[in-house]
């Protein structure tokens, strides 16, 4: 089920329930689910029975689990989930973009996060033990009265800048500038090197928030189909022509929402048609550290020459840092830094010590490792489970978090979106990758999530329904609506 920490200096009773609520809260014990036997977790785990007798009589008081006597213990139907959405706020209507991104973050007890963009708590787990964080503190000049130059602890951006010489681009600690992840990179080039009005190109689909965040910044958004091996090259052209544009945001490697990389060839094309129309580009490399491979990236052609990189480990290695980076040439990362001095000032200086540890202990490669074969199985076991309950999954990515899969004709997106959400499964449509809001088939699928039998179940009772239903309107002579 799970292992324990022995050399953590956490009891082993907080570590039982630490693991539990992380399995109720990401639904891999959904609401009714039976829990294994106190001996028999003992035994497992190899601890005393008062020890899981401990965790579980918190679960109980927590109002996350039930003890039915003999029968057992069972996860809590409802009583926590409400209490939880009682004191939360949204931020904005059903499927909206920034809902969509609370809900990954907000991880109501019970939600199956089907089409979440992060990873379950328990896959992250053995990124930075305890004990780093104890050595980070005991590293940094003053404990939590350290304070952090804005541009970022000169080791860890020496540290980043070798990981991104491993990955081919040519940089150095100079050029980095570090941030609240990919979010906050997104915001300051927003504010920095955009101005309302400017019209940006942006892959389509492409990353919801983003686009939000795009829009709220008064610029004009010209979508580009991205396709299974880049942005389409003849739109783009065609748009470099008519919308003289000031930047492209593109993502090269593991694109989200399709899981899409791009060909060397694209990207070079890409740059040749930067240089002659006289845009920038930001590219977001934040699924980037999910490829299995040594995939090419504009940061690496280019030389960091009109391109504007950021990155971020809050995905691959912890949320809670909330770390992510710039690379940039230095007239624009100067332009970069004054902003997050007037913004944020600087980043914690905590924060950055813990990462510093993580990434100069070389556990980052082999978590790094581990997390790809986990993706890998992650990604045959929801391909076949979506194919055997009705999706289209047809350009499967080579790696990464997502699956693009379309809906058979006649289902009606929405509909289901919501019936999905009625029954504790978070599904994001494809109309909310779209730049413009056009309807779209597809829905955007995470493997670590999507392996769930529940969610298979649900999807093949619905479909079948729809099939069903238009079976019978066949055979009473009425055609079914169309998609
Ligand atoms: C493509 C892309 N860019 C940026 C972000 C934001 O990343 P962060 O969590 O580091 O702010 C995400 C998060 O899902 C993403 O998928």
């Amino acid at each position: 089920m799970f292992s324990l920490d022995r050399d953590s200096p956490v009891p082993l009773a907080d570590q039982i329930e630490a693991r539990l609520r992380a399995l109720i809260d990401s639904a891999q014990l959904p609401p009714g689910a039976k829990l294994m036997s106190i001996r028999r977790l003992a035994g497992q785990l190899g601890v005393s029975p008062n020890t899981v007798v401990t965790a579980y009589d918190r679960l109980v008081a927590a109002g996350l689990i039930d003890s039915r006597g003999t029968a057992g213990f069972f996860v809590a139907e409802t009583a926590t989930t409400q209490a939880d959405a009682a004191e939360l706020l949204e931020a904005g209507e059903e499927q909206e973009p920034v809902w969509l991104a609370q809900q990954a973050n907000d991880q109501r007890a019970g939600v199956l996060l089907a089409s979440s963009g992060a990873l379950p708590a328990a896959w992250l787990e053995d990124a930075i033990p305890a004990t780093a964080v104890q050595r980070a503190l005991a590293k940094s000049n003053a404990g939590l009265a350290s304070r952090c130059p804005p541009q970022g602890l000169p080791e860890l951006r020496g540290a980043i800048a070798m990981l991104m010489r491993g990955q081919g681009i040519a940089v150095d600690a100079g050029r980095l500038l570090t941030t609240w992840g990919g979010t906050h990179a997104i915001d300051l080039i927003c504010k920095t090197l955009l101005q309302p009005g400017d019209s940006v190109l942006v892959e389509d689909p492409g990353y919801f928030l983003m686009f939000g965040r795009l829009r709220q910044a008064g610029l004009r958004l010209v979508p580009i189909k991205r396709r299974p091996d880049g942005i389409d090259l003849n739109q783009l052209e065609a748009a470099c022509v008519e919308h003289r544009p000031r930047m492209l945001f593109i993502q090269s490697v593991l694109h989200n929402p399709t899981g899409w990389s791009s060909s060397a060839a694209n990207l070079h094309r890409v740059l040749m048609l930067a240089h002659q129309h006289g845009f920038l580009i930001a590219e977001d490399d934040v699924q980037g550290h999910f490829h299995p491979g040594s995939p090419t990236r504009l940061a690496q052609l280019s030389g960091l020459d009109g391109v504007i990189y950021y990155s971020s480990f809050c995905k691959a290695m912890s949320p809670a840092l909330r770390m992510g980076y710039i690379a940039a040439e230095p007239r624009l990362l100067k332009a970069l830094l004054r902003e997050k001095i007037y913004s944020i000032l600087t980043t914690g200086a905590l924060n950055e010590f813990v990462l510093l540890e993580a990434l100069s202990s070389g556990r980052w490669r082999k978590h790094l490792d581990r997390l790809q074969q986990r993706l890998a199985a992650a990604r045959l076991a929801s391909t076949r489970q979506l194919r055997q309950a009705g999706l289209l999954l047809e350009h499967p990515a080579e790696g990464g978090l997502f699956l693009w899969g379309a809906l058979p004709r006649g289902v009606d997106v929405d509909l289901l979106v919501k019936d999905a959400y009625r029954n504790a499964i978070l599904l994001a449509r494809g109309a909310t990758f779209s730049a413009d809001g056009t309807s779209d088939p597809h829905l955007r699928f995470n493997v670590a999530f999507s392996q769930q039998p529940r969610l298979a179940g649900y999807l093949q009772q619905r479909l079948q329904a729809v099939a069903g239903g238009n079976a019978t309107l066949r055979r009473l002579g009425t055609t079914p609506a169309k998609d």
